[in-house]
């Protein structure tokens, strides 16, 4: 049992391996959250709950004129809610018919379920067999007649907590939901920091580290999606706390649309953090027996510093968010022709591409933009999901299996979500474009947004997908996205309803998802939005794998996979070697070190595979090899960040395979220098009994080895065994780079 009911003294305890979470009705029905942490036992915790009578915090009327100290205002919560006394930023903002927006919950009851709940129409993790446990807390204000189930899924295995919440209007009127939180969660302490995870376009997700003193720190997105700004996760840790020491709280929304994340410490050093749709653009109107479901949002707590906190999103996200076919198959590894050829290609130089990758040992060729429609540059077509046959010089049925010949299987890109204004679509159906009346519309990459919180939309653009994967052996779709959304009005709305648009933008993006993924149940699809924009919980859900950058450069990408592998798993890292120079960045790296970055994402080519010279190809086929041979510790492996892009002149991160028996130590030098200091780690996640040979993979220098570096007694001295203990307390030299950018990948093997 994961979830235990004290009746004396009312408390609630959830329980995980290693964390405890507890709430408690008090004496007038305040569900207070008295405990998240470490593991301790069911001792009613509320003791540790500080009531003073405080100045400016006032007092709920049902505690009589004498009790001055109980203020919702100080009150460790479950869910707070505006407009009745509580003054920290809120989960909840309701507004009555009456344009009142006091709403004050109370207790009502509780019941608790084998499984774990799902979500209408959203995304939510799940789990196949009875593991998991559901607690269902019901809140209700008499008043307005406002309720609320909170909902909890508890993975004990996996120390997750999952939180969501559902609102109900049982009033007489009607009431608008203002700001819809999914998790309240109050620390009765201060001293933390947060950790954010901030971008722009080919530069996604870099951590930031910021305090969190009085008043509040937040990120949030209000372009209609989660994007490279900033993404919709976030770490709570404490001012000390480093990879391997210190307390830490994870955060991942399992949503793709507006969010904003808000930390706040308070006047007596309290800490809140609240996760909810981006309240500056969004207002739900709720008609009475009406109920609205927030997103749900992912907790993890580590008492021993950031890595435990990413293994656990690993863990979780790989097996719980993650679903089908490709969840626990190899996915193939793939060639994309985006920076090989752009919009410049046939049918015919499609298949010479295809057969040079089949000779390589790569296993899936996908056909990028420009496939469809008028597109032959970014400027039209979008919405045109009609083959090229002219372009291509063939239908896509025959491309297709003229691609599945070479032995490959075939993939193809969509932008689903936009339309060109130079289109057949657009033309039938100008409304159908997010534009609003009598204003012009806000271009980008000159698309426009098509309306997909319309029904109409959503089933014209399903059909279009549908009928193009029916007709033509295609087992891989990148669903692109490439601008955020502004002009934002629905005509088949009324005025009220306006601020519903970019919630129900993304619930019809995941229902045509949904409706893809049951008709087409082995589909691959990877997302893709300008690179990673919309790289989040709620599309992993539908998407395994999500393109991690459009910059492919591979000294950028450590700073991109190591922001990423803070709370994202590398198998759901699209990453890809592309042509030296870096069409990013016009730097110039060797395919090995190419290929050691992108062997920790999905690992897949972008380049025209007819300009490498006979030599190179030996290297790709050799890199698909070693690919092929660390698949499973690479990419199902626990992750350890051992340096930081940022402070070190050499990146370092680790991969161990859950059995232990199998590491690899990846190295890349963003920084060479002559006569290059030794760069020194301890590993990480071995076991400290096993006896481990290491290897340098082949290729990645060891010629080196014999002519710079002295072999004997080393790591990698013929026969030698290290235990894991000395490997993780002695700790081991990266080998100097022998040129710029080097990169090294050690293989530990136990024997
Ligand atoms: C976006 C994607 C790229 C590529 C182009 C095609 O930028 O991130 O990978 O698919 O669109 O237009």
């Amino acid at each position: 049992m994961a979830i235990y009911y004290d009746h004396n003294a009312g408390t609630i305890t959830l329980t995980t391996r290693n964390t405890s979470y507890q709430m408690k009705a008090d004496e007038i029905a305040t569900l207070l959250h008295t405990y998240y942490g470490e593991k301790t036992d069911l001792s009613d915790m509320s003791y540790a709950v500080h009531m003073m009578n405080r100045g400016l915090s006032g007092n709920p009327y049902e505690k009589g004129q004498t009790d001055r100290a109980y203020s919702l205002d100080q009150l460790p919560q479950e869910m707070s809610c505006f407009g009745t006394g509580d003054y920290r930023a809120s989960a909840l903002k309701i507004t009555n018919e009456d344009g009142t927006w006091a709403v004050r919950l109370k207790y009502a009851g509780h019941k608790v379920t084998k499984g774990k709940y799902s979500l209408p129409g959203l995304p939510a993790s799940y789990c196949e067999n009875e593991s998991a446990e559901t607690l269902t807390v019901t809140m209700k204000d008499e008043e307005s007649g406002v309720t609320i189930d909170l909902l909890y899924g508890v993975f004990p295995d996996l120390d997750i907590i999952t939180r969501a919440a559902r609102i109900e209007n049982n009033g007489p009127g009607a009431k608008y939901v203002n700001k819809a939180g999914s998790m309240n969660l109050d620390f009765v302490t201060g001293d933390f920091d947060l950790i954010t995870f901030y971008g722009k376009w080919a530069r996604e997700r870099i951590p930031e580290r910021t305090p969190v003193n009085h008043g509040k720190v937040s990120v949030g997105s209000v372009r209609g999606a989660s994007s490279p700004h900033y993404n919709p996760s976030a770490i709570l840790c404490g001012r000390n706390t480093t990879e391997d020491a210190g307390e830490a709280y994870g955060f991942a929304y399992v949503y793709s649309g507006d969010f904003l994340f808000e930390a706040e410490k308070d006047q007596i050093n309290q800490t809140r953090v609240i996760c909810s749709i981006h309240p500056d653009d969004f207002s739900w109107k709720l008609e009475p027996g009406e109920a609205f479901c927030t997103p749900e949002i992912l907790m993890t707590y580590s008492n021993a510093g950031f890595s435990r906190i990413s293994n656990n999103f690993h863990d979780f996200i790989r097996k719980h968010i993650v679903r089908g076919k490709w969840r626990d198959v190899r996915r193939p590894i793939l060639i994309n022709n985006w920076e090989g050829t752009y919009f410049n290609f046939n049918g015919d130089k499609l298949v010479a591409i295809a057969e040079d990758a089949a000779k390589l040992g790569i296993e899936l060729f996908v056909m990028d933009d420009g496939w469809f429609g008028k597109r032959d540059d970014d400027n039209s077509g979008l919405g045109d999901w009609f083959p090229n046959e002219a372009k291509l010089g063939c239908t896509l049925k025959e491309l297709g299996d003229r691609i599945n010949g070479t032995g490959l299987k075939f993939g193809i890109w969509f932008e689903p979500e936009t339309v060109s204004e130079d289109s057949d679509l657009y033309r039938a159906h100008p409304d159908w474009a997010m534009t609003i009346p009598g204003r012009k519309p806000d271009r980008s990459r000159n698309e426009l947004i098509l309306n997909m919180a319309r029904e109409d939309v959503q089933d014209y653009i399903f059909d279009r997908m549908a009928d193009v994967l029916r007709s033509a052996p295609i087992s891989y779709v990148k669903w692109d996205y490439n601008r955020s959304i502004c002009d934002k009005y629905i005509a088949t709305l009324p005025a009220d309803r306006q601020g519903e648009i970019t919630h129900r933008f993304i619930l019809g993006t995941y229902r045509v998802l949904e409706k893809l993924l049951t008709e087409f149940p082995d589909l691959l699809i990877e997302g893709c939005s300008s690179g990673g924009g919309r790289f989040d919980a709620g599309m992993l859900y539908y998407t395994p794998q999500i393109w991690c950058s459009d910059d492919t450069d591979p000294i950028e990408r450590l700073y991109i996979q190591h922001g990423t592998s803070f709370i994202y798993p590398v198998n759901t890292m699209g990453a890809h070697v592309s042509a030296s120079p870096n069409h990013q960045t016009r730097r110039t790296t060797s395919l090995a070190t190419r290929a050691v970055t992108a062997m920790s994402g999905t690992f897949g080519y972008e380049l025209d595979l007819n300009k490498l010279d006979d030599t190179e190809k030996e290297e790709v086929k050799r890199e698909v090899r070693v690919f092929k041979e660390l698949y499973e510790t690479l990419e199902q492996g626990d992750y350890y960040r051992l340096t930081t892009p940022d402070s070190d002149t050499c990146t370092v991160w680790e991969q161990v395979s859950k059995d232990k028996k199998k590491a690899v130590v990846n190295a890349v030098y963003h920084y060479v220098r002559a006569n290059h200091a030794p760069v020194y780690v301890r590993l990480k996640g071995l076991n400290d009994d096993m006896q481990y040979r290491a290897r340098l993979v082949e290729g990645h220098g060891e010629q080196y080895l014999s002519r710079f570096f002295k072999h004997e007694n080393t790591l990698f001295e013929e026969g030698r065994t290290f235990s894991g203990r000395t490997l993780a307390t002695r700790g081991i030299f990266i080998p100097a780079p022998l040129s710029e950018y080097q990169a090294w990948q050690i293989v530990l093997e136990e024997i």
